[in-house]
């Protein structure tokens, strides 16, 4: 028997990415492939990559470049390049790097079998297209392999509401949702292969409009579904629109034990006049009185969200709008980017904001954001929550996992394994972490809001 081909496959991006990742690493399975971290002694180097701002799309020319040496020592290495920039400049890839054998797009990753045998013919394979079929359903299914506690699901894909600043509408299409039983099935396959906690993803996942019994699934249905799966302990779901905030959803956070309190909720500005230029179709009054609705349901629910700074045309009044809801939310998480030009968006015709305006505020916003999530992480030393370990820690014996709001929590000793959950008493922030003991698992778990 001939020796497997090895796959190096690196992964940039989002979640939808990440998970993406693996099943395009099960399908190579299927015809051979066992994974590498080493580039360098790979048959295949795919890397599935971002569009989302410049950098990102830039990083994939320079990764590429780097790999030429390689190429030169092993002509047989097959180079591929899949995700939303193999979407957003597939035959451009082509062209600017000869390197490339492959070039995949999002939603054609059940074609890749076939489109890498054509690479061994010594052809080039670019498929780029918005096939009908349901990749996920026409991949090779989940080998049945023991796997970790957690897990990602893509429940949805696409996105309608075209942001003036983003690529994503063009790179993943329109929205998709995958019927609701395979998604059930998805997630019983994952439970029985030691998975405990699901989350699912979608670029606009609580838009999800599933077929399932009985007709239309929203994304609470399938989420009351999934609770009734025996030895699944936790849901979360990512990314959310403020638009598509159901009442169902809403109310599933304050009565599905489940469901985790932790809510990503992107606004991206508080200024009304950027949002409208945004074509984000909400306000910040509308959110703030989103979020207040949000945690009349479940009072310690940790809000997360993501912000750009130097929208086209943003001043500084309109910056500080954004600092002011922060300042009304508090986050336990955000993210914050500088606007990034992205060609064929309606904002990149708009006037631009100076990059060191753009730094400044990012430097402002992000100081903010810190004192913010450092005051939520601090405000549980004391408290007690359930923890959910992933893997031992870097000291000897100790253990990491997530609390229920997200927080890395590290203990030490215990005789915990991955995948155990515990109720834990918080003694320590750090950096980056929490620190604690665990404790009689029949005490109760404090709740109390942050
Ligand atoms: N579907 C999600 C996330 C999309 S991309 C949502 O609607 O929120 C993740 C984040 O990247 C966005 O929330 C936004 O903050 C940021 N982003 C998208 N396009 C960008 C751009 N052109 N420049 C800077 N940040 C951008
Ligand atoms: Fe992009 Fe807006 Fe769609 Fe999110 S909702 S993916 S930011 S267009
Ligand atoms: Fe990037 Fe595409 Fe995700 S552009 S953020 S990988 S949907």
């Amino acid at each position: 028997m001939s020796a497997p081909k090895k796959l190096y496959l690196k992964t940039y991006g989002c979640q939808m990415n990440v998970y993406d990742s693996e099943r395009m690493a099960e399908a190579l399975g299927g015809e051979g492939y066992v994974q590498t971290d080493r580039p360098e002694d790979a048959d295949m180097i795919l890397l599935n990559t971002c569009h989302i701002r410049e950098k990102a799309a830039e990083k994939v020319y320079s990764e590429l470049g780097r790999f030429r040496g390689l190429k030169a020592d092993k002509p047989d290495l097959k180079i591929g390049v899949a995700g939303c920039v193999a979407q957003a400049e597939g035959e451009e890839i082509m062209r600017r790097q000869p390197l490339v054998d492959l070039v995949v797009g999002p939603q054609s990753y059940h074609r890749l079998p076939e489109m890498e045998a054509k690479t061994r013919q010594g052809e080039k394979a670019l498929d780029t297209d918005f096939p009908e079929e349901d990749k996920f359903e026409r991949l090779k299914a989940r080998p049945r392999a023991k796997r970790g506690p957690t897990a990602f699901l893509t429940v949805q894909e696409g996105c309608d509401k075209f942001c003036a600043f983003c690529v994503v509408p063009y790179t993943r299409g329109a929205e998709v949702s995958r019927p609701a039983e395979r998604i059930l099935s998805e997630a019983r396959d994952l439970v029985e292969r030691g998975v405990r906690e699901i989350t699912l993803l979608g670029q606009n996942v609580n838009a999800y409009h599933g077929a399932g019994d009985g007709g239309d699934w929203s994304l609470a249905r399938l989420i009351w579904a999934l609770d009734g799966i025996d030895g699944l302990e936790r849901i979360r779901f990512t990314t959310s629109h403020p638009n598509d905030m159901t009442d169902d959803l809403i109310e599933a956070h304050g009565q599905c034990a489940k469901l985790m309190p932790y809510l990503h909720l992107p606004v991206q500005a508080g200024s009304d006049k950027i949002l409208k230029r945004m074509n984000r179709s909400h306000t910040a009054e509308s959110y703030l009185r989103l979020v207040e609705r949000i945690r009349a349901a479940r009072p310690d629910i940790l809000m997360s969200g993501d912000f750009i700074v130097g929208f086209p045309e943003e001043t500084e009044e309109d910056f500080q709008a954004t600092l002011d809801l922060i300042d009304a939310v508090g986050y336990g998480y955000a993210y914050s980017f500088k606007y990034s030009t992205r060609p064929g968006t309606p904002a990149a015709e708009r006037p631009q904001v100076a990059e060191e305006v753009k730094d400044d505020r990012l430097q402002r916003l992000q100081a903010l954001i810190t004192r913010q999530q450092r005051a939520a992480q601090d405000a549980m030393v004391g408290r007690t929550v359930k923890v959910l370990f992933e893997k031992p820690g870097r000291l000897p014996g100790q253990m990491v996992g997530k609390s229920d709001y997200l927080h890395a929590v590290h203990v030490q000793g215990g005789g915990l394994a991955a995948g155990d959950i515990a109720s834990v008493r918080i003694t320590s922030s750090g950096a980056n972490s929490l620190g604690g003991e665990v404790i009689d698992t029949s005490a109760p778990v404090d709740s109390a809001p942050a």
